[in-house]
Order: structure tokens, then C-alpha cells, then sequence
């Protein structure tokens, strides 16, 4: 099992291109399997989440390459319309595909995305909603089998969960009617996914709101597009130069769509200026703790995958900051770790404080999810002394060779 060994106590200088978004182009990916023509993804990161979705297109008969950051999906032979379990849980939200298929062929069988990373990761209401769109559904033994050619409909979602939306959206756009989605996520992922939709030709309006119009349309054709930049990877690197009392300047950034992150992030004595797709951090001699409770909420509130990065800067910060995580059954699987290395964070349910240490030590841990393994990279980068951060598998599903980002930046870090 590989691991990353990091050597703390480097202030982090440079400038670094964010890239594409993981929660972008999953859901594009699983889109294209809906047009009748090749679709070109520029922009496309290169991470074990996005090849695991290229494996479920590909098992499916549609043909997906990769050179560099640029995905070409050849979508029109599907063939095979059940996906087998293994391909399933390789991702936790290839239930995504789910809509994709049924929108194309009228029938898919799936599995039941696995739980425990985050907590139960329930599908209730993607289920309901494809129902109420026509599909017969059926749960047998692990395995959701589905048939039927949806037809339009009024879906009010009791969340506005950002895979039940992406999962109705996937299945209206080709479905008989108008389906409209009240309480919809307002994620930018779902305005990105709708923009790769419109430019194959569907009739959506109201993505970034909270209610979503989708007119289906019978056919769907091909396109060239360019997924947006992942806000939390850029999140994620601004923390990690502001815990080390660095300076960065992040390009091919998406500046509104991050501003919920950086509204925290400069309560902690930063100085952060924007210019087009330029983000510009300067860290001061040390930061300060983040008065406001930080409340994970959906966007456009503060988003819960930047909470473990934000939490591993804020653990050396002057003062205590507490944590509310509202989105997540269990998200403080990093705490451990970070307690690990020095730091005192208590946790209580949904809530965690912080309270600011001088410093942290290395230690030899182990990544438990994706962000919380980003979490302890930032740890481990302001600690004195080396750490090992083992499981980095997690680490790779989101972040692209985070070491070389590192390295760019003139940290300490290495994959062995
Ligand atoms: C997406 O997950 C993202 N993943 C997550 O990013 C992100 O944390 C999450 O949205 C929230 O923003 C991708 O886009 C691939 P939800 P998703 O459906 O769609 C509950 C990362 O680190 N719920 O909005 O699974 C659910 O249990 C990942 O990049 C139900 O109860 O999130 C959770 O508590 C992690 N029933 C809450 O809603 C349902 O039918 C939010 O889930 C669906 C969801």
C-alpha cells in the first residue's frame, strides 16, 4: 500500500493551477452516456474516481480514452445496461449512473452505494423521485433494478441533495414531459452538469436556484466541454499554504463559487485578493481563530468538503473555533489523527472544537476518506519532525499527484 512521507515546517511559496472538478465531471461523464454522439471533456482530472466511472462507461459498451486532461466518450454502442457491484463500489457515487442509463435505454441495474466513509449514504429519495418519474424500481439483495422511460413530474426534494438532483436531471432530460425540481442543491457541479446537458441540446433552466425546469427532449448529440475547476482542491491548497504561512497565487480558479470558502478563510488574518480566475493568498505570522461558528451547510453556505481542510489549518491557529458539521453523519473521522500529531480538537456530535495549538509533531497515520486524508496532509506539513500518511488511495480518488502540487509549492513530500 503506497503511502505519502512528509517533512513539516516549510512556508509553502508558489503558484499552482487548480485542477478540474472531481464532482464535475463525474456526473458529465455518467451525462454523456445520454447522447447519441462522441462528447470531448476537456479539463478532465486524472483520478482513480474519474477512471473508476471511464471502467463503469466502458463495461457498458460505450468507448472512453484519456489522453492528458482530456476524456473522449464514444457513447453509442451501449450494450450492457446492468453494472456489476465491483464497478459500483469502486465509487461511492457511481449511483449517479442510475438516471444516465434508465434516460438512455429505459432500464439499469445498479447496487446500493456502499455506506461508513461519511456515514449511511441513503438513496431514498433518488429512488423516490425516478418512481414518481415512472420507473419501476425494484431492491433485491443488495442489487436496484430498474425499468421504464420516465415522464415529467413535480419533484420536491425534503433536501436538496446534490446526487438526488444530478440523478432526477439525468432522467428528465430524455423523459416525456416537464419535470420540475423544487428545493433542488444549488451546488455549481449541478450548474456545470446542466450546461454540458444544454450544450447537447436538453431544455433545462433554474440550475443554481432552488427550482430546476427540464423540458425532455428525444434526442441528445454530442459536444466538446470544458469541465469547471474544483473548488475544494482549490480550497484545500489555500489552506495548506495559509496553515504554513505561505503565500500562493491559485490560477484557473472559480472565484464566486469558492467565495463561501474564502469568506471564512480570510476571518483568519489572511490576505486574500481575486482577479478574474487568480486567487492570491498571503498568510500571515500565524492564524487566527475563526470567531463565527462554522457551519457546513448546503452551497451556497460553507461547503462540508472543506471542513477537514479547514480544521487541520485552524488546529494551529491563535485562539478556538468550533465546528458544526450538518451535512455528513460522521465527518470527523480525521480528528483522530490530527489529535494524533499534537492538536486539541473535541468532539461532540455534530459539533467539534478547536482550540489552537503552538504546533503540531509528526506522527505516522492513516487516511480514513478523501478529505480527511487531505486534512492530514496539511497536518503534517505544518508539524516539526516527518510523518507518514498510509491508505492515500482515498487521497487519489479527488486530488491529482497532491505530492507534485507540493513539491510545485516547495513543500516536503513524497509517495513511496
Ligand atoms: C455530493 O455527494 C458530493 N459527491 C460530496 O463530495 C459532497 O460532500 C456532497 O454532495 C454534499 O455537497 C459528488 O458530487 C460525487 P448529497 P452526495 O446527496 O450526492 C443525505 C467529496 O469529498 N441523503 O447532497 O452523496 C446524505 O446521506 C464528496 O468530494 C439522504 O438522506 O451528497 C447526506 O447526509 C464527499 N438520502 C446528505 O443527504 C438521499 O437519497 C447530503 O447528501 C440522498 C442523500
Amino acid at each position: 500500500m503506497q503511502k505519502f512521507i512528509i517533512t513539516g515546517g516549510r512556508k509553502l511559496r508558489g503558484q499552482l493551477a487548480v485542477q478540474g472538478s472531481k464532482n464535475s465531471a463525474l456526473p458529465i461523464m455518467a451525462a454523456s452516456l445520454l447522447c447519441g454522439e462522441e462528447c470531448v471533456l476537456w479539463n478532465c482530472p486524472r483520478l482513480t474516481d474519474v477512471y473508476a466511472a471511464s471502467r463503469i462507461l466502458n463495461h457498458t459498451g460505450c468507448k472512453c480514452s484519456f489522453s492528458e486532461n482530456t476524456a473522449v466518450i464514444d457513447p453509442k454502442d451501449v450494450t450492457e445496461t446492468s453494472i456489476p457491484e465491483s464497478l459500483m463500489h469502486e465509487m461511492r457515487s457511481s449511483i449517479i449512473f442510475m438516471g444516465a442509463m434508465l434516460g438512455r435505454t429505459g432500464e439499469c441495474t445498479v447496487s446500493i452505494p456502499g455506506g461508513c466513509e461519511l456515514g449511511p449514504r441513503p438513496i431514498d429519495m433518488h429512488l423516490a423521485a425516478l418512481r414518481k418519474m415512472g420507473a419501476d424500481i425494484r431492491e433485491e439483495h443488495g442489487r436496484i433494478i430498474c425499468c421504464g422511460k420516465g415522464h415529467g413530474a413535480k419533484i420536491s426534494l425534503a433536501f436538496p441533495s446534490v446526487g438526488a438532483t444530478e440523478n432526477i436531471i439525468l432522467y428528465a432530460v430524455t423523459a416525456d414531459g416537464e419535470t420540475v425540481i423544487n428545493n433542488a442543491a444549488r451546488e455549481p457541479e449541478i450548474c456545470d452538469l446542466c450546461g454540458f446537458l444544454r450544450k447537447c441540446g436538453a431544455d433545462i433552466k433554474g440550475d443554481g436556484g432552488s427550482s430546476i425546469v427540464i423540458k425532455g427532449k428525444k434526442q441528445l448529440y454530442g459536444c466538446e466541454y470544458s469541465i469547471m475547476p474544483d473548488r475544494i482542491a482549490g480550497a484545500t491548497y489555500l489552506a495548506m499554504t495559509a496553515a504554513s504561512g505561505g503565500e500562493i497565487i491559485l490560477t484557473n480558479a472559480c472565484i464566486p463559487e469558492t467565495e463561501p470558502f474564502l469568506s471564512v478563510l480570510e476571518q483568519t488574518g489572511c490576505s486574500i485578493y481575486t482577479n478574474r480566475d487568480k486567487i492570491y493568498l498571503r498568510s500571515g505570522a500565524r492564524l487566527n481563530a475563526v470567531k463565527e461558528r462554522i457551519r457546513t451547510m448546503p452551497h451556497p453556505g460553507f461547503p462540508t468538503d472543506a471542513q477537514a481542510v479547514l480544521m487541520a489549518a485552524l488546529s494551529v491557529a491563535d485562539g478556538t473555533s468550533v465546528f458544526e458539521e450538518n451535512i455528513f453523519d460522521c465527518r470527523y473521522r480525521h480528528v483522530d489523527a490530527l489529535v494524533k500529531m499534537g492538536a486539541d480538537i473535541q468532539v461532540m456530535g455534530k459539533i467539534a472544537v478547536v482550540k489552537g495549538v503552538k504546533g503540531l509533531c509528526g506522527a505516522d497515520v492513516n487516511a480514513t476518506d478523501l478529505r480527511g486524508g487531505a486534512a492530514m496532509v496539511i497536518a503534517a506539513l505544518t508539524a516539526d519532525g516527518t510523518s507518514t500518511i498510509g491508505n492515500i488511495c482515498h487521497i487519489d480518488r479527488g486530488y491529482e499527484k497532491m505530492e507534485d502540487a507540493v513539491r510545485l509549492l516547495g513543500g516536503d513530500m513524497r509517495r513511496s
